[in-house]
């Protein structure tokens, strides 16, 4: 993915929230019959935001649907597991089965091309008509969302996925200065170890998939934007030299992180740097959420800075929502996508999800010191596709990485091996 044109960031116009529905004082969540305007009567929303500050994220959405859409009950389809490990199978099994979602959450980028090549999603190029959606969002991004002039679904919010949350008292406690940001993966590494005498954890991580959000922020520091955007258009070997020596340095983090990770999704990864039992977690800027979620102040309880080596860099992935093909209810699918697109809903989900809001037109002011820094990268940074959040590669292609990825952090595959079935993974 490369984004040829200044993406307009956020443009400062100080534009009042102007609610796109509705309004009227809402809140209602009962099943209430027949609402007007031709909407159905409830909506099942399929998402992987089901516990903690996901889920806070996702009830402010809800909260503004609620207003917007009284008349329409919101059905919670939420299934936990982070990134969707658990969501995207029960998905798939239940569109097979002819059986979708009024709903679903999909990351923009390869995943979605997915769903659209499989023929399971209508083209909402008419949504984007009816409520003015054209000219809010980034091109770059609608790219994304597109295939033969259709759109299939609306973004909600834009996530960076190469980001490193420490504990600045942590860091002290080593000897580490928690304002030096290490300039690559060595001069981290130094740092990790100095933990690691210090007697705490000195990199959380959690189960396979969080495994594989290490690796890919590893890969783009190691290889740089275009080595790394090279493994998704075939032009960087996998099997070559460069990414033989990515994979040592994310085997040397590996060997610096709590050995109960298999055990564990981010949210208490990330709770390990949050109560200092761990120095460092790379995790996407939906645990600055978590973070805020919990009272820990930016700087004094928390530091946060772009994975060493990638700082001109903004690891990129998108939350979408779609309308599936056969859902028991278009209307009121289409008025969840009334609301996802609208500046109100848009501001109130990602104020508490962390994220930034894909509408161009929020103003920056609304948002945390984190996400006003996070709108700042997205303008300027090299935008490089997330592999584990579905921007970089199909399904099949992360599933493939996946399981090599668990094979050698469990220690069942050596470095050669894992190099090379992430190369058949990747289909070069
Ligand atoms: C990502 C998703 C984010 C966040 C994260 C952790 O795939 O895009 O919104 O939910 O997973 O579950």
């Amino acid at each position: 993915m490369r984004r040829t044109a200044t993406v307009a960031g956020f443009a400062a116009a100080s534009l009042i929230l102007a609610a796109c529905g509705g309004g009227g004082d809402g809140g209602n969540d009962a099943a209430t019959g027949g609402g007007g305007g031709g909407g159905g009567n409830q909506v099942e929303v399929f998402t992987w935001w089901a516990q903690g500050s996901e889920k806070a994220g996702l009830d402010a959405l809800v909260k503004v649907f609620n207003e917007q859409h009284p008349d329409i009950k919101f059905v919670n389809g939420a299934v936990a597991g982070g990134a969707g490990s658990a969501a995207k199978d029960m998905l798939q099994s239940r569109l097979q089965a002819g059986d979708p979602p009024d709903t679903f959450q999909a990351h923009a980028g390869k995943e979605l091309t997915d769903y659209i090549n499989a023929g399971q999603l209508e083209d909402v190029s008419n949504l984007y008509d009816e409520f003015g959606l054209k000219d809010v969002f980034p091109q770059d991004l609608l790219d994304l969302l597109t295939v033969d002039n259709a759109i299939y679904s609306v973004p909600s919010n834009i996530h960076r996925s190469n980001v490193v949350w420490a504990n600045p008292s942590v860091l002290e406690d080593a000897g580490i200065d928690p304002a030096a940001v290490p300039a690559d993966i060595d001069a981290w590494i130094t740092d990790l170890q100095k933990v690691k005498d210090a007697g705490k954890t000195p990199l959380s991580v959690a189960t396979t998939w969080t495994q594989v959000h290490l690796l890919e922020t590893v890969l783009m520091s190691d290889l740089g934007a275009d080595g790394y955007n090279g493994l998704w258009t075939g032009d960087t070997d996998w099997n070559g030299p460069e990414v033989t020596a990515a994979l040592e340095d994310f085997q040397t983090l590996m060997d610096f992180t709590n050995t109960d990770r298999d055990g564990l999704d981010w949210p208490e990864s990330t709770q390990m740097v949050i109560d200092g039992t761990a120095a460092y977690n790379v995790m996407g800027d939906w645990a600055v959420a978590a973070f805020e979620e919990q009272g820990i102040e930016r700087g004094t309880g928390f530091v946060d800075f772009p994975v060493p080596g990638t700082d001109s860099m903004f690891g990129f992935l998108a939350d979408s929502f779609t309308m599936p093909v056969g859902a028991p209810d278009p209307d009121g699918a289409k008025a969840w996508l009334e609301t996802v697109g609208s500046l109100e809903g848009q501001v109130a989900f990602n104020k508490a999800k962390g994220s930034i809001p894909a509408r161009t037109d929020a103003d920056p002011a609304e948002f945390s010191e984190y996400q006003q820094s996070a709108i700042e990268a997205y303008a300027k940074d090299t935008i490089v596709p997330s592999l584990a959040h579905g921007a970089a590669s199909p399904i099949a292609v992360l599933n493939g990485i996946s399981d090599a990825t668990s094979k050698f952090t469990t220690g069942a595959s050596d470095l050669k091996t894992f190099q090379s079935e992430l190369a058949t993974a990747a289909g070069s």
